[in-house]
């Protein structure tokens, strides 16, 4: 699971078809460096299971002290802020802006990510990668 559950998800979100589109490439950019497979950490944290973990407390070896020793937990709302200025709100933090700007693309973001965890009302054929 993990891509192609992001895209089905956002495509069939109840939102404008341009924010839908918006939101599968800019998660795209994210897969640049992150894997949406729980147990890849290997070039940045994996977004698998994002919401509700604390910060910093996947398997990643190169994690910034700011963010590994952060003891928050990831809430949709600290989530949303964080995409939009990383720096901002872990200062020290090594992942680069996005430069997300749209809040209605934030959201839709975050609810894929949340659904990637939660999710199980879709069929199994979307779930594969
Ligand atoms: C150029 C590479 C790169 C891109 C693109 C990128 N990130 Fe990151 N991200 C990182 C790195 C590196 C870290 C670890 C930061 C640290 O340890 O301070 C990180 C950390 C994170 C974390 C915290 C994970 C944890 O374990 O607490 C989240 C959530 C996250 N990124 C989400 C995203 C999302 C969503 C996108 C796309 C909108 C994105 N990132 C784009 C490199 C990237």
């Amino acid at each position: 699971m993990g891509f192609k559950y992001v895209e089905y998800n956002l495509s069939n979100a109840d939102i404008p078809s341009s924010i839908q589109q918006k939101s599968i490439s800019a998660i795209q950019n994210c897969m640049e460096c992150h894997s949406l497979d729980e147990h890849d950490s290997v070039r940045a944290p994996s977004l698998a299971k994002v919401l509700g973990a604390k910060l910093g407390s996947t398997d990643y070896q190169h994690n910034s002290d700011s963010l590994r020793n952060d003891e928050r937990i990831w809430t949709r709302e600290l989530l949303s802020d964080f995409l939009v200025a990383p720096e901002t709100v872990i200062p020290g933090t090594t992942m680069p802006s996005s430069n997300l700007n749209d809040p209605l693309v934030v959201d839709a973001i975050v609810s894929a990510l949340d659904g990637l965890k939660n999710d199980v009302s879709i069929p199994p054929a979307e779930r594969e990668r």
